[in-house]
């Protein structure tokens, strides 16, 4: 049985005092010990947010990382620091990243390997566009990205990844993934994961579904089979998040 996997994604939102605003709003609403709660901030906001949420059931998480150790990459940000500000989780590939900052497959093998390399729990996101979508290309595509992604990792290392499947279409769009869409995805996601390694690992494994989650939304998609968790934007934001942590109430 695998535990449920709540996590909020705050992007490029809350400055340090306002997630601490936002941490205390979310306190009393995001008591859950059934899932696992996670909420991955800014970098800026690691340190303020790990000392607000001690005593409390929130793990914490970062945005990205850089797969080299340390030395001159202005800008980045390390393994080792965010294991030492308290960090647990790390999100990777993240389509936003993708798009954005040109990260590649290949570049988010090697974030993978480095976070695991070092004990943080990987969040791996992947995802195709639109166009892909209406190309009959989708699973192809996600495929192509998990096999990159874990190219050179062992199966003992993979089942504690946590792969998020995002829709690119349905990010901040309002715009979800039927839930029957989502479970298709990530019911092949889990297939790929046994194609490459093995069906204890597949069932291992934890698969998020991202992409306009709601406090409306949650429940049905939370119930498909191959869904065991969410990675939530915007309503990761707003006491809306409480709900979904608690989504069987
Ligand atoms: P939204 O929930 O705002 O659509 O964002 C999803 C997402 O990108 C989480 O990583």
């Amino acid at each position: 049985m695998r535990k449920k996997i709540i996590a909020g994604n705050w992007k490029m939102n809350e400055t340090p005092s306002e997630a601490l605003k936002l941490v205390e709003t979310l306190k009393p609403l995001v008591n859950n010990p059934d899932v696992d709660v996670v909420y991955c901030v800014p970098a800026i906001d690691i340190v303020p947010v790990v000392n607000a949420v001690k005593g409390t059931n929130v793990h914490v998480g970062a945005e990205n990382l850089y797969f080299e150790d340390k030395g001159a990459y202005t800008g980045e940000v390390s393994a080792d620091m965010l294991l030492d500000a308290g960090v647990e989780y790390v999100i990777m590939g993240h389509s936003e990243r993708r798009g954005y900052f040109h990260e590649t497959d290949a570049d988010i093998n090697k974030k993978l390997k480095k976070a695991l390399e070092k004990g943080l729990k990987p969040i791996v996101c992947c995802g195709e566009s639109l166009e892909q979508r209406e190309q009959g290309i989708t699973e192809d595509w996600i495929r192509m990205q998990i096999k990159i992604a874990f190219s050179g990792v062992t199966a003992d290392q993979a089942k504690g990844v946590v792969i998020a499947y995002e829709p690119i279409w349905a990010i901040g769009t309002g715009k979800t993934a039927t839930s029957a869409q989502a479970e298709e995805v990530c019911k092949s996601i889990r297939e790929t994961i046994a194609e490459i390694y093995d069906q204890a690992t597949a069932d291992e494994i934890r698969i998020q579904y991202g992409g306009s989650m709601n406090a409306g939304n949650c429940k049905e998609l939370l119930a498909q089979p191959d869904i065991d968790g969410g990675l939530i934007g915007g309503a990761s934001l707003k006491p809306d998040f409480g709900k979904i942590v608690n989504y069987k109430d």
